[in-house]
């Protein structure tokens, strides 16, 4: 099929990425004239693992193209995807600036008889049928006539008025990939939501998926609405479990019990499980807050106050400030004259992004409070570099982990990246000024730090 995907970014890369791995021709769009050069080279702007191979083979193949032409993207496309940032608008709700924009130059110029057009942005109950409308006014514009997709099998198009005849679908597929693994769900995902009305729609959307479906047939096909509304339901229920997570992590450290022997305990219950329950210092990323807040702001414009989406929210602000509060109640309010390492920026191990990450809050709210920060991060120094720049005058990014740590008064670790998980103990204790670590992921929980000679503090256990 020929494939075009506007917004080439942890999204839309991927997508079309993989969509070209299985034999379609892709064509990648993009506003971002600087993201687009850089692709054409073959530098891939993103980290991703396995993301880059694969793209620079299907450069070389001819089956992935970029461009920022919006014609030559739109013109010849037999299903188009909407991949662009739907990010939080001042009021809390998602900001459909870029869609709508993208929906215009759809209508624009979309020339084939039949298009399929999918929404994968996360967008809002009834951004389908809003894309739909501006889509078919566009085409209005253009003195062209609008066929019923329904239509289209059983009659032949006729030009009207000596202009050609479009007939197009509007589906809702959302996304729910996980960066740092995003291939992998991409080629193997647990589900592919369709949310259409439309017969022939559908079979467009199961022909498309059906390389990527083969050991079972894992689409779930519904309606526009009921699509929408499952990729927030679903990002809020992992929300939820974070912030139900860290909740028990603060009363554990209340009442003296341990939230990594609970975690086991509850885990080992079938209904319960054991993912998504790990405590640590708040959930970041470019989904989770955005998308709880977005769901919170639509269920408001429907009258119903979300409780539960408030409170998951406040915990986790709440959360993201208690390795702040572990650090000053161990140092004090003034922090002046001292430094600290901190590990991991990125907002989970595995990539580069740095969206709403719990770093962003630890590093600002350290030096408001006049302390120094060496960071280091395996992945994420070009988005540190553009998170943080306001911070660069007391934040250094550091070459290795080992560099990050000399004459600090502690480290704290903030991603969970591999590569701090069996690190030298000996050569931590030998470059810090005193053997002190606030771990906000846990990872040395089941290692006893006391008799490796440190101070050790972490989430849900009170030190
Ligand atoms: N990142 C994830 O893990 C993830 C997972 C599932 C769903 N989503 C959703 O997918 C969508 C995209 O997320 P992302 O992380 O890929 O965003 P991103 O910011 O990485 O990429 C968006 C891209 O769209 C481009 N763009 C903006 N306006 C455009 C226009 N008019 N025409 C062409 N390109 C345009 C931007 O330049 C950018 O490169 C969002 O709605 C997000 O919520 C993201």
């Amino acid at each position: 099929m020929t494939i075009t995907i506007i917004g080439s970014g942890y999204v839309g890369l991927v997508a079309g990425a993989c969509f070209a791995q299985m034999g379609n021709d892709v064509i990648c769009l993009d506003v971002d004239e600087n993201k687009i050069n850089r692709l054409k080279q073959g530098i891939i702007p993103i980290y991703e693992p396995g993301l880059e191979s694969m793209v620079l083979e299907n450069q070389k193949l001819g089956t992935l193209t970029f461009t920022t032409d919006k014609k030559e993207a739109i013109r010849n496309a037999q299903v188009i995807f909407i991949a662009v940032g739907t990010p939080m608008g001042d009021d809390g709700s998602a900001d459909l600036r870029f869609v709508r924009s993208v929906a215009e130059d759809i209508g624009t110029h979309i020339e084939r008889e039949y298009v399929v057009v999918v929404d994968k942005s996360t967008v809002p109950v009834g951004t389908a049928r809003e894309v739909r409308s501006i889509i078919s006014s566009a085409i209005q514009k253009r003195n062209m006539t609008l066929v019923d997709s329904a239509a289209i099998d059983s009659h032949s198009v006729q030009n009207q008025q000596g202009s050609q005849s479009i007939a197009f679908d509007v589906v809702s597929n959302p996304e729910f990939l996980k960066e740092g693994v995003a291939i992998k769900d991409f080629m193997s995902p647990d589900r592919v939501v369709i949310g259409t009305d439309s017969p022939k729609a559908l079979e467009v959307m199961k022909s498309l998926y059906a390389p990527f479906l083969i050991k079972s047939d894992r689409l779930i096909a519904m309606g526009i609405e009921s699509a929408e509304m499952t990729k927030y339901a679903a990002n809020a229920m992992l929300a939820t479990k974070i912030s139900f997570i860290n909740e028990m992590s603060q009363i554990c450290e209340r009442v003296g019990a341990n939230i990594n022997d609970v975690r086991l305990g509850i885990g080992s219950d079938s209904r319960i499980g054991y993912s998504f329950i790990y405590p640590g210092c708040g959930y970041g990323g470019s989904c989770f807050p955005k998308d709880v807040r977005a769901l919170e702001k639509t269920a408001a414009d429907f009258g119903y106050k979300a409780r539960i989406l408030d409170a998951v929210q406040v915990v986790n602000e709440a959360q993201k400030m208690l390795l702040v509060e572990k650090i000053t109640q161990r140092f004090g309010e003034n922090l002046a004259g001292k430094s600290f390492a901190v590990w991991g920026l990125s907002f989970k191990p595995e990539t580069d992004d740095m969206r709403e990450a719990s770093s962003l809050v630890l590093v600002r709210e350290l030096i408001k409070r006049g302390a120094r920060i060496k960071a280091y991060d395996p992945k994420a120094y070009e988005q540190a570099s553009f998170y943080l720049k306001d911070c660069l005058d007391s934040l250094s990014l550091e070459g290795s982990k080992y560099e990050a740590l000399k004459g600090c008064a502690a480290l704290v670790i903030i991603t969970e990246w591999r590569e701090f998980r069996s690190p030298d103990f000996d050569e931590i204790a030998k470059l810090l000024n005193e053997p002190i670590i606030f771990d906000g992921r846990n990872i040395y929980q089941s290692l006893n730090m006391q008799s490796k000679g440190f101070e050790y503090h972490q989430i849900g256990v009170k030190s």
